[in-house]
């Protein structure tokens, strides 16, 4: 095994900086990481936006055509960290090559897309990410252990909520995002997508749905200029939203818990409200997102006169990931999500297996995002193994 590993990486706005940032800093924190990611060639198709970006990340490189990155004999993994629409080919192109891939959520703009990546990866043999970050925040793993260790017992109830409120007036221009043929989706796909996720990981396997979508503002203005991100100049025209504001959804897991989840543009107050709650026969246990390094855990057992919610800090060295920063309640954030990333998908290129969530998880998310918006066009409960 080579001690470094060239790293192309596609997409150099909001995620772009964010995987770059991972990629920097693995090495400084985790200095038995291996291989080492070397950060050899950063993708944009604007000349001017991706030197600027190459300069201020670190990228040794740059390249304006994906196509040529993806071909290149030198890189070993290609991150792909651009609008829904293109992580399909873009994928597939990478397999193709013998390229590790690292894709951004959701895997992909439907469930068709998504087999042909599963199926890609697995034909190429190479080693695939899905970049469900959320996986990597401490508490959230530490909450998995809970579980595992049967501190929660039987689960009833997942309850996750994703909120956001940056589209609420509606001169919001239409942004990709909003565009169902660059998105996909709206909130579904954007921030569902994570509580799915991590519902499959906490919970179990989702059996069936039953959905309910909503588009607010159905006309916004048009872009002013091709930009992406979350913001941008509207022009005088107006153009038609073709992703949903919020989506809502009960579900049954297989093991027999229950679930509710609801994703939201429009929850004012809530700037990136992700929360979940679950409740077992043993206990409890909730996060948000918002208090990152806090775990919320209700022990029954406890003598009942001092039974509560007791606020874990996971900052301990003990803590998944915490031996690698500072010392108890020294907080960490939502960027090092990013680094704990890195290190897992490194770890997984050095050993040969997939780290989590792979594009099988990736693809079984896709599968629960499809099976809600098909029970809410149908107005009925969906299954999963309809999808
Ligand atoms: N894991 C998370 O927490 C998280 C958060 C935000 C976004 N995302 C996901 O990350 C992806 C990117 O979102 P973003 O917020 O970074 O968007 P963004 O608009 O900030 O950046 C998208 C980038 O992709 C580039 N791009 C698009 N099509 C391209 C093409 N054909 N060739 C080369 N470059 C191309 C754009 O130029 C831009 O640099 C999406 O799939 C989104 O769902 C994940």
């Amino acid at each position: 095994m080579a001690e470094e590993i060239n790293v192309g990486l596609i997409g150099y706005k909001f995620m772009g900086k964010a995987h770059s940032q991972g990629f920097r800093d693995v090495a400084f924190y985790f200095p038995d990481v291996k291989p080492r990611p070397r950060m050899k060639v950063i993708c944009g198709r604007d000349e001017k936006g991706v030197t600027e970006a190459q300069k201020q990340f670190g990228w040794d490189e740059y390249e304006t055509n994906w196509r040529n990155l993806v071909q290149r004999s030198d890189i070993g993994l290609v991150d792909i960290a651009t609008g829904n629409n293109v992580h399909h080919e873009m994928a597939i192109a990478a397999a193709e090559a013998g390229k590790h891939i690292f894709c951004e959520k959701p895997l992909a703009m439907n469930v068709a897309q998504a087999r042909e990546m599963v199926n890609a990866v697995k034909k190429a043999g190479v080693i695939n990410m899905v970049n469900f970050n959320y996986r990597a925040v401490p508490a959230i793993r530490f909450a998995k252990q809970l579980i595992d260790e049967g501190k929660i017992g039987r689960i009833f109830h997942w309850r996750g909520f994703y909120l956001q409120d940056w589209i609420i007036d509606p001169d919001f221009p239409l942004v990709w995002r909003l565009q169902g043929d660059v998105a996909g989706s709206g909130a579904h796909g954007d921030l569902a997508a994570h509580s799915i996720d991590l519902a499959h990981y906490l919970v179990g396997d989702i059996d069936e749905v039953v959905g309910h979508q909503e588009t607010f503002v159905k006309e916004r203005p048009k872009l002013a200029a091709t930009t992406g991100g979350l913001t941008a100049a509207g022009s005088s025209e107006k153009g038609e939203v073709t992703v949903d504001d919020a989506s809502l959804f009960l579900v049954k897991f297989k093991n027999g818990a229950v679930g509710t989840f609801e994703a939201t543009r429009f929850a004012a107050g809530h700037r990136n409200g992700n929360t979940f709650e679950i409740n077992g026969d043993k206990g409890s246990i909730r996060f948000n997102v918002e208090r990152l390094n806090e775990l919320e855990y209700f022990d029954r057992s406890d003598p009942g006169d001092r039974q509560g919610f007791r606020v874990i800090q996971t900052t301990e060295g003990s803590h998944p990931w915490m031996h690698a920063w500072w010392p108890p309640a020294h907080i960490i954030g939502w960027a090092q999500t990013f680094t704990h990333q890195v290190y897992e998908l490194m770890t997984g290129i050095a050993t040969r297996k997939n780290p989590h969530a792979d594009f099988e998880d990736g693809l079984k998310c896709q599968i629960v995002l499809e099976a809600v918006t098909r029970s809410s066009r149908e107005r009925r409960w969906v299954s999963t193994s309809e999808i």
